[in-house]
């Protein structure tokens, strides 16, 4: 009997698998990654820009040491979000989409987390903050920075 191919869905999960351990050693997925990768997996490296493009958690830009992520789905939206968005980004002096000149933040968004009787949410190094007020931004900017320098 021959041997079962591999199916296209382990080739995703493989795929997949190695885009996270790549992310996680450097933050982003170099292009040079990108090659690396196809030619491993016998891909083309439109099939992995088009994987990078489909799951959000993934980034070709490097990202900062932390990364803050406001929910901007609907349930959010209704709820404040875009006072909370537009507070971080004037705490942390950048656009959403961008990272702080020190590479200290990143702010993104993201279209629901699923937790939307928490809303409005900020998701801070994975930590799920809710009911977030405008006031508690400058708290939890200022609560990452300190870990910061308790760490250092
Ligand atoms: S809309 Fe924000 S968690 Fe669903």
């Amino acid at each position: 009997m021959g041997k079962i191919p591999k199916s296209e869905h382990n080739d995703r999960r493989e795929l997949i698998h190695l885009l996270h351990d790549i992310q996680e050693k450097h933050g982003y997925i170099p292009p040079e990654a990108i090659f690396v990768i196809a030619r491993k997996l016998r891909i083309t490296e439109s099939e992995i820009y088009g994987v990078l493009t489909f799951y959000k958690g993934f980034s070709l830009t490097p990202r900062g040491k932390h990364l803050v992520t406001i929910c901007m789905g609907t349930a959010c939206h209704v709820r404040g979000a875009p006072r909370i968005l537009d507070e971080f980004s004037r705490r942390l002096n950048i656009e959403p989409g961008k990272t702080t000149e020190d590479k200290q933040f990143t702010l993104e968004t993201v279209n629901c987390v699923g937790a939307c009787a928490l809303g409005p949410i900020a998701i801070t190094d994975g930590k799920y903050q809710g009911q977030l007020k405008t006031t508690d931004v400058a708290k939890l900017v200022d609560g990452i920075r300190d870990g910061d320098a308790e760490g250092s």
